[in-house]
């Protein structure tokens, strides 16, 4: 990730408008001006058919409405209808964590979470830790000690590694371990994930660089 990485993703989240100004119908394209329109058109042309709905997010700080069919994952809404694809697609079912983010302050599976369950809540994605400079430490420390190869589940591994220095800035390793535990990472970066966060922990505590072997430290999680 480069210097420009943190500028380039505050302008993806400002790229999602505040509100909607169409609704836009998914089976046949129609545009309407308000959700009342929509729902007569579902009505008169989509008869029987669940009409789509509009959820109200607190998207990485930013006030945001998606408007989404009822049976969505928050996964899906991210990616399909808010242009925000960081958080990945992989397993769809609740085992990989790579569609991690953070709701009301805790991390929970985007492909397991209605969108519809999230109005009004809090949504933060690795677009909003990667635009905050706060957490740059972090971000830097997963890329120092190639805490990545392909890089698909990374975002998630972020995400709860996030949550984790949210709820205690100063973990233990076996804590860091702990809190990837859900996480799965195909090509195999375990060893990686700890000493990153550790370091990050040190950093963003104003105590240093940790001292750290160049093997990226030891032992599998
Ligand atoms: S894609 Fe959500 S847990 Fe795997
Ligand atoms: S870095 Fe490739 S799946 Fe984890």
């Amino acid at each position: 990730m480069d210097n420009h990485e943190p500028a380039r993703t505050s302008e993806m989240i400002r790229a999602v408008p505040a509100a909607l100004d169409e609704y836009r119908c998914p089976l046949c394209g129609a545009c309407f001006a308000t959700r009342a329109e929509l729902a007569r058109h579902y009505e008169g042309e989509h008869p029987g058919v669940v009409a789509p709905v509009v959820v109200a997010l607190m998207l990485n700080g930013e006030s945001r409405q998606v408007l989404i069919e009822p049976h969505w994952t928050l996964q899906r809404a991210l990616q399909f209808r808010l242009g925000l694809s960081g958080t990945k697609h992989m397993c769809d079912r609740g085992a990989c964590g790579s569609c991690t983010v953070i709701l009301g302050g805790r991390p929970v599976l985007a492909c397991t979470t209605l969108a519809i369950e999230c109005e009004g809540m809090e949504v933060q994605t690795i677009e909003g830790v990667a635009a905050d400079l706060r957490w740059k430490p972090l971000v830097d420390a997963y890329c120092r000690w190639d805490a990545m190869q392909c890089g698909y589940c990374t975002p998630g591994f972020l995400m709860a590694a996030k949550a984790l220095l949210d709820r205690n800035p100063h973990p233990t390793e076996e804590e860091c371990r702990a809190a990837l535990a859900g996480n799965i990472c195909i090509c195999g970066t375990y060893p990686r994930h700890a000493t990153a966060i550790l370091e990050a922990a040190m950093l963003m505590g104003g105590e240093g660089a940790i001292p750290v072997s160049e093997d990226g430290g030891g032992a599998d999680a």
